[in-house]
């Protein structure tokens, strides 16, 4: 049997035809037309006024911090509930971590961000809030509370392009945000990342960094450090082929939700990733949680059935490397790491794939 992937690439088909286009202008090097219209791309369906294509979301997170001008002595609240590289870049900046637990929506929880806003030893400067597994957060709610406290909400939509909250595009409303389109996401160029905002004066401030910190001048001449951060013109072409087809990759993968969730409905004691009823989320991975099974069993049920699945994030303030962080925790990632999985999502899986894998699940309950 072919091995089931948890999330591979979906090519819309163009992608090679662009890629030559690159070849024949010989603009191989980073920047050139290809990445001026991706950010075009992304700006216009995101309805974003500012783009900037990079070689990943958490240099994107990484620019948003410095842009802000986040660093030492410093406080950033974060998702716990999430992968490491939406909150690398608290650490690249020298600056503290303050972790929020998640609620019943899996996202961060607006009640525990009022009280880590409130027992911080100092005012946190800025949150990175992530849309877990491309379900939006509640953002009314964290909207608010950062306004009114006066902090920065940065939002880590690296896994959830084309979700949309209110008909707002996720990654478009806080003060900025970021898009991943690494190997296993809904659109991926191999790597790459996108930071937008609607503030040109942030998004101007972060290409300049992303480009070396270059002055104007002839020769190189720097004031201060950059960094190297900036998408290469093959890779944009890439992603300029994958914009053409995400609408239909949202919808594709949502399909396969709901056959998974059709399959599946008979188990009471399978809990899906819930949907805030003001979003659309782009589910761009399944998951799902046992109350009365081992999840374990069910990967290696899976694994021997030759179908790749995983185990759902680790929380960030459960991992050793933020062994003495803070944290306002109620023990609801806890639970969700113990007990959930993501199961195989890629957009191009067919119902046959689906079955299978649903087959595996129903011999192990
Ligand atoms: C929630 C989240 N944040 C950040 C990242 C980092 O993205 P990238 O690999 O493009 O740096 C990823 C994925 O890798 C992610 O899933």
């Amino acid at each position: 049997m072919d091995r089931i992937f948890l999330s591979p690439p979906h090519m819309s088909g163009k992608e090679q035809a662009y890629i030559a286009e690159v070849f024949e202008s010989n603009y191989i090097a980073p920047l050139g037309a290809f990445v001026n219209r991706f950010e075009e791309e992304v700006k216009t369906y995101t309805a974003t006024q500012h783009a900037l294509a990079l070689s990943s979301a958490t240099a994107g997170l990484h620019l948003a911090l410095r842009v802000l001008g986040i660093g030492q002595g410093d406080i950033v609240l974060a998702s716990s509930f999430t992968f490491i590289g939406s909150v690398s870049a608290i650490l690249y900046q020298n600056a503290t971590p303050l972790f929020v637990d998640s609620d019943e929506s899996w996202n961060l929880s607006p009640t525990l961000l009022k009280e880590a806003i409130a027992t911080a030893p100092i005012k946190p400067k800025a949150l990175i809030l992530t849309h877990l597994y491309g379900q939006l957060s509640k953002l009314d709610e964290i909207v608010a509370i950062c306004r009114e406290e006066g902090i920065y909400l940065i939002e880590d939509a690296a896994e959830s392009l084309g979700a949309s909250y209110e008909g707002r595009q996720s990654g478009t409303i806080g003060d900025m945000g970021v898009y991943s389109f690494n190997g296993n996401k809904i659109l991926t160029t191999s790597g790459g990342g996108m930071l937008i905002s609607d503030n040109e004066a942030w998004i101007e401030r972060a290409k300049f960094l992303s480009t070396q910190a270059k002055e104007p001048h002839l020769h190189y001449e720097h004031k201060e450090f950059g960094y190297n951060y900036r998408m290469s013109n093959v890779l944009a072409a890439v992603g300029v082929a994958q914009m053409e087809v995400l609408t239909q990759r949202v919808q594709q993968r949502r399909e396969v939700f709901e056959h998974y969730q059709r399959a599946l409905s008979g188990y009471e004691e399978i809990t899906f990733m819930p949907e805030l009823p003001q979003s659309r989320g782009n589910r761009w991975l399944t998951t799902l949680t046992f109350d009365r099974c081992d999840p374990a069993k069910v990967i290696a049920a899976l694994s021997e059935a030759n179908i790749e699945s995983r185990p759902l994030w680790k929380p960030m303030h459960l991992q050793p490397l933020f062994a003495d962080a803070m944290v306002v925790a109620d023990g609801t990632s806890q639970r969700l790491f113990a007990q959930g999985i993501c199961l195989p999502s890629g957009s191009a899986m067919g119902l046959e794939d689906v079955t299978r894998v649903c087959d595996v699940i129903q011999g192990v309950l």
